[in-house]
């Protein structure tokens, strides 16, 4: 155990390869943790852990897909063989297809995002929990989305993933709790980063979150390195969406009408007799 504390702290990242899990390494690395990065893209983790280890930094790069609990095994394998030490588990990995619930393919679109947002998350802190939880230590961080907060058109399966991730995270943070292990959970809004590669977004009005309000992937990795060092229950960015996550719990009404007639009649073209005829 005298080893253990003295080796340096060690952060295992899902979805390492870009984005919001590219900056957290990044981060983490200067603060002087050891990095687990974990992606499918191999090349691009060994090319990511060679430039951390050039500036002086640990990495260790594992090709691994979070829907197969078998890679997260291995990974946990060789993190406990390598260092004998895991201090933080940052789920991160996942993506979104944000079309209409038509247009979303069962397969690719539905059960992927299921698959790799919430099965894969749940899968990762399976693998993590019994090493913490035999050491009494260590800090579970899930990247959900304020998707996971407040339901929005094309964000249906999106969102059910992330609404799913905030109650694994919940009842997680109190069965952990007695082990002296934190369970935190961070709601981002709009982040630069690959994520809009791989949406399908079509948008006829063409709109996506204005540019001064997007965050960046910087931005929310300083927010999980606030978190190892202060460790809270959930944090929710930017902070001023609170007051729109209040609106939508108080005045449901308001939110729903301002979301018909501002997106979903512009975007589909639908008039209101079509749509009352119908229901
Ligand atoms: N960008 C946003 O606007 C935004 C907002 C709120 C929340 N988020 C959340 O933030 C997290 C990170 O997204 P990002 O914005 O950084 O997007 P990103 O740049 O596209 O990164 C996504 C990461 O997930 C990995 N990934 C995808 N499928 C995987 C699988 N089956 N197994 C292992 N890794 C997988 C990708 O790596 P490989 O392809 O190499 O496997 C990649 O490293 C996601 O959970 C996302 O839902 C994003």
């Amino acid at each position: 155990m005298a080893d253990e504390m003295e080796s340096s702290p060690v952060i295992w990242i899902t979805g390492a390869s870009s984005g919001i899990g590219a900056a957290a390494a990044r981060l983490f690395a200067k603060q002087g943790y050891a990095v687990v990065l974990s992606a499918r893209r191999k090349e691009r983790l060994d090319a990511f852990a060679a430039e951390i280890m050039s500036e002086g930094g640990q990495a260790l790069a594992i090709s691994t897909d979070v829907t197969r609990i078998g890679d997260l095994q291995v990974c946990m394998e060789m993190i406990a063989a390598r260092f004998n030490r895991l201090d933080v588990l940052l789920n991160n990995a996942g993506f979104g297809r944000l079309k209409w619930i038509d247009m979303l393919d069962p397969q690719g679109d539905i059960e992927t995002q299921i698959r790799v947002n919430l099965l894969g998350a749940i899968f990762s802190a399976r693998v993590a929990a019994p090493f913490m939880i035999e050491r009494c230590r260590g800090h579970i961080i899930n990247i959900a989305s304020l998707a996971g907060l407040i339901g929005m058109p094309t964000y249906s399966v999106y969102a059910a993933t992330k609404f799913g991730l905030r109650g694994f995270n919940e009842a997680l943070r109190r069965e952990l709790h007695p082990w002296g292990i934190q369970v935190s959970i961070v709601y981002p809004g709009g982040v630069e980063t690959e994520f809009s590669q791989h949406t399908g977004v079509q948008r006829k009005t063409g709109y996506k979150t204005p540019e001064k309000f997007r965050l960046s992937a910087e931005d929310v990795a300083g927010v999980v390195l606030r978190l190892t060092k202060h460790p809270r229950r959930q944090v929710i960015l930017p902070g001023y969406m609170v007051g729109i996550l209040w609106m939508n719990a108080l005045f449901p009404s308001v939110v729903d009408w301002l979301v018909e007639n501002r997106f979903v009649r512009k975007e589909r073209e639908i008039k209101t007799s079509t749509i009352h005829e119908e229901t």
